[in-house]
């Protein structure tokens, strides 16, 4: 039998959110604004581009686009915009979405031929009553919106193409070449808190292939009175645990953003017992007091983090 100071211990500790700390872990961080996070380590460009608009008291939509932005045009980073790995037909496709400090969302899917989905994801939110543009209706959109059409198959992604169909192996790499997917989340000065996230997917996808990225509630979450959630890696298990909205709701739930990151890394292990060892999501988080965080199901993931302290990578947690 409990005495009552024992009773009272033992209640306080049962209420609390489930996020032992491990060796190396962070601990109770304290929230800076302004600041960006972008998802590895290939965020730190994208990172300087967004601290520029957030430096001098910009606004987050557009320190997040500027910053995506620097990815997308790219050729070097073969996950993103220009230079991206194509399908297995050697068609270069783009999924982006954006998402504001009020909920307001814009996403474009199977977009062909323009440099900058981040963009036209932005004009699909400010310019029509839509949340998602597809294919070819995405594009004759940007086209109107004066959007230029170019080639975004370079030499070297045709190249690797090619080689790839000499065996046509389709298999989901875990951290190619230690990036993927851009996400990026800020928070200004004026406490807005904006995202944004751009991919050219899978490489050597099926065509039509989409995804968690342009999803809303997968790719990327924003929910005004907590904070947002972006993710990369393996889209499909991302969109099958809905990862970013259910971040977002542990936060709510008072998890602290590496927590809630935890939650989601759970989830899809749960889900996908067999091959978690061959699949790499990472998930990084922002809550509206400025605190962050990250999560991945294996090693080799880790953030972009600029605030007054600086921009540097930090390494992430993983799961196995
Ligand atoms: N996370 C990017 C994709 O799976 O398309």
């Amino acid at each position: 039998m409990l005495n009552r100071k024992e009773f009272i211990k033992a209640t306080a500790l049962s209420l609390l959110p489930v996020n032992f700390l491990k060796p190396g872990q962070r601990s109770v961080q304290i929230g800076k604004k302004p600041v960006v996070i972008s998802t590895w380590k290939t965020g730190i460009n994208a990172n300087n581009a967004a601290w520029e608009v957030l430096a001098k008291g910009g606004y987050a939509l557009d320190a997040v686009e500027a910053g995506v932005k620097v990815e997308e045009a790219n050729p070097k980073n073969n996950t993103v915009g220009y230079g991206g790995r194509p399908d297995r037909d050697g068609n270069v496709t783009l999924d982006a979405c954006v998402m504001n400090e009020k909920g307001e969302c814009g996403s474009v899917a199977f977009l062909e031929n323009i440099k900058h989905p981040v963009s036209v994801a932005r004009k699909v939110m400010t310019e029509t009553p839509h949340a998602m543009l597809v294919g070819s209706g995405a594009k004759k959109f940007a086209l109107a919106h004066g959007f230029e059409e170019e080639n975004l198959l370079t030499q070297k992604s045709e190249e690797d193409w090619k080689k790839w169909l000499e065996t046509s192996e389709y298999k989901l790499e875990v951290n190619i070449e230690n990036h993927d997917t851009i996400g990026m989340l800020a928070l200004d000065q004026n406490g807005r808190l904006c995202g944004a996230c751009t991919t050219s997917g899978a490489a050597y996808k099926m065509q039509g292939r989409v995804g968690d990225s342009p999803i809303i509630g997968a790719g990327l979450f924003i929910d005004p009175k907590v904070g947002g959630a972006v993710a990369t890696g393996a889209g499909e298990e991302v969109i099958k645990t809905a990862g970013s909205h259910l971040i977002v709701e542990m936060m709510r739930a008072g998890h602290s953003p590496e927590a809630a990151c935890k939650v989601a890394i759970e989830r899809i292990i749960e889900r996908n017992s067999s091959n978690n060892k061959d699949t790499q999501v990472g998930y990084i988080a922002l809550n509206n007091e400025g605190v962050f965080g990250g999560y991945s199901i294996v090693k080799g993931f880790d953030i972009s983090v600029c605030n007054e302290d600086g921009n540097r990578v930090e390494a992430i947690t993983h799961l196995i």
